[in-house]
């Protein structure tokens, strides 16, 4: 089993639709046995929370649902119990490297490390700004998830 943890500030509009955007292709290529994914914030203000809507309706317009997901932060046992920790943002990743123990921080990477997409190192934040930001996010995030699970296929699932 691969375990792959989508991680963002919030744990309500870019790593639910990771979390989405990738099961969905883990269940297109068959192998939902073999690869569990999850999602969570590095922050705790929206633990227990449904999507943001704005996420929530580009995320079903794509065809990957997110309603469902409730907001929760990352814990202790994440970094052991998750292979990939895939953050959205540098910042993201800078808070993930505080708190993960020093044996573990090769789990830690951004998620757009995945994208052939030039220019976009990492998925922006979409919260405080318009639409159009959340349609940016979900190519970013559908690229990069194309990548990584041809990278678990080739590297976790020989
Ligand atoms: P996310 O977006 O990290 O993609 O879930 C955000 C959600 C909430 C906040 C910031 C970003 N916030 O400041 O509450």
């Amino acid at each position: 089993m691969v375990r792959v943890l989508f991680v963002c500030l919030g744990n309500i509009c870019r790593s639910p639709m990771a979390q989405a955007a990738f099961e969905r292709r883990v269940a297109e290529s068959g192998l939902e046995s073999e690869v569990q994914v999850d999602s969570a914030g590095t922050g705790p203000w929206h633990v227990g929370e449904a999507p943001d809507p704005r996420a929530a309706e580009i995320a079903a317009e794509r065809g990957y649902p997110i309603t469902h997901q409730r907001g929760r932060q990352i814990s202790a046992e994440d970094y052991e119990g998750f292979d990939y920790i895939l953050a959205m943002d540098r910042e993201n990743l800078a808070n993930l490297r505080l708190e993960c123990p020093s044996g573990l921080h090769h789990k830690l990477q951004l998620l757009m490390d995945y994208s052939d997409l030039p220019g976009y190192p990492e998925v922006p934040d979409p919260y405080h700004g318009g639409e159009e930001g959340f349609e940016i996010v979900a190519d970013l995030i559908e690229s990069a998830v194309r990548g990584l699970l041809s990278h678990i296929r080739q590297n976790d699932l020989q």
